[in-house]
């Protein structure tokens, strides 16, 4: 494992013990209404502006702004080279546009209304999308760093996949029809988002239909027929994302066209919200 796959698990897990910290420790005050909680013991830390509620909201905001330097690692011709891999530096934007909602949602105490509310909103819908486009986004064939793939490096990967099928299926006369068929049932039912979307959530279930059939009808052993559907899997899953590549660009396109304002309303009105309570002296800060 290297120490990138290793801080992401670190970090993931660090999310779920202060979501269950939160969610464990609160409960018995959000549970409350909001004409009880002013008399609660539990307010004082609990309130949006207390050590606990605060806390959260503070660290929440802090990782919103902080996974804004994404959009400057892309864009930043100083931050092109020698500032690690772009993937890496996506999935730190991932975690901290999860962690930071969770956090923001129990620095509100699940209570929202006013202007801030239409932040608050902005948030869950940048998250939430976030959650599409990391979809669309891995539709995009990229190399090591990132960078989408070219034509010819596409050509090129797509041949080595079906070299590679061939002569892994070359003692079975049976097997490669098969899985050639298999491929371009693939290629042929995917037209479009949704398309894509039913079939990877049901890939699992296609795939060892895919492998019982090598059983059956080809004769391979369980083992083989297993590690000859995951190189099918494999360029399946090339052949397709290189036949939609067009559509992918676009959807992504259009996606960023959705992401980026909903960001910069939640940043302009959280900022605002900030400035506001600090001058009235909701803190306990200073
Ligand atoms: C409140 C939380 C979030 C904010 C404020 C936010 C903000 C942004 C912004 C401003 C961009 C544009 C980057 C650029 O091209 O300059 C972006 C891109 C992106 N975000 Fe987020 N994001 C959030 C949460 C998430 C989450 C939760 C996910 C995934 C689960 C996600 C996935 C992505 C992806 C895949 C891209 C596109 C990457 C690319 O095309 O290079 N985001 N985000």
């Amino acid at each position: 494992m290297n120490l990138h796959k290793f801080s992401l698990i670190v970090l993931y897990s660090l999310t779920v013990i202060a979501t269950l910290y939160l969610a464990g420790y609160g409960f018995e005050y959000y549970g409350l209404s909001l004409q009880e909680r002013p008399h609660s013991d539990l307010h004082l830390a609990w309130k949006p502006s207390g050590f606990i509620g605060q806390g959260a909201g503070i660290v929440g905001s802090a990782l919103m702004l902080i996974l804004l330097l994404y959009s400057m690692r892309k864009r930043m011709r100083f931050m092109q080279q020698g500032w690690g891999d772009i993937r890496y530096w996506l999935n730190y934007h991932i975690w901290m546009g999860i962690t930071g909602p969770v956090l923001v949602i129990f620095h509100t105490t699940f209570k929202f209304g006013g202007i801030v509310a239409v932040s608050f909103w902005s948030m869950m819908a940048v998250a939430l999308s976030g959650v599409l486009g990391r979809y669309i986004y891995v539709q995009i064939p990229r190399s090591l760093s990132g960078e989408e793939l070219s034509a010819s490096e596409l050509q090129e990967l797509e041949e080595a996949y079906r070299r590679q099928l061939t002569s892994e299926a070359s003692g079975n006369t049976k097997a490669l029809p098969i899985l050639d068929q298999f491929i371009e049932t693939n290629i042929n039912e995917s037209k479009g988002l949704m398309s894509w979307l039913t079939h990877d959530l049901t890939a699992t279930f296609r795939y060892n239909a895919l492998k019982q059939r090598l059983i059956r009808e080809a004769g391979l052993s369980g083992h083989d027929a297993k590690h000859l559907v995951n190189v099918a899997r494999r360029r399946a899953t090339l052949e397709r994302r290189v036949a939609f590549l067009g559509q992918a660009r676009k959807l992504l396109h259009h996606w960023h066209v959705f992401h980026k304002p909903f960001a910069i309303i939640m940043i302009v009105i959280m900022v605002v919200h900030v400035v506001v309570a600090i001058s009235l002296g909701y803190t306990w800060i200073f």
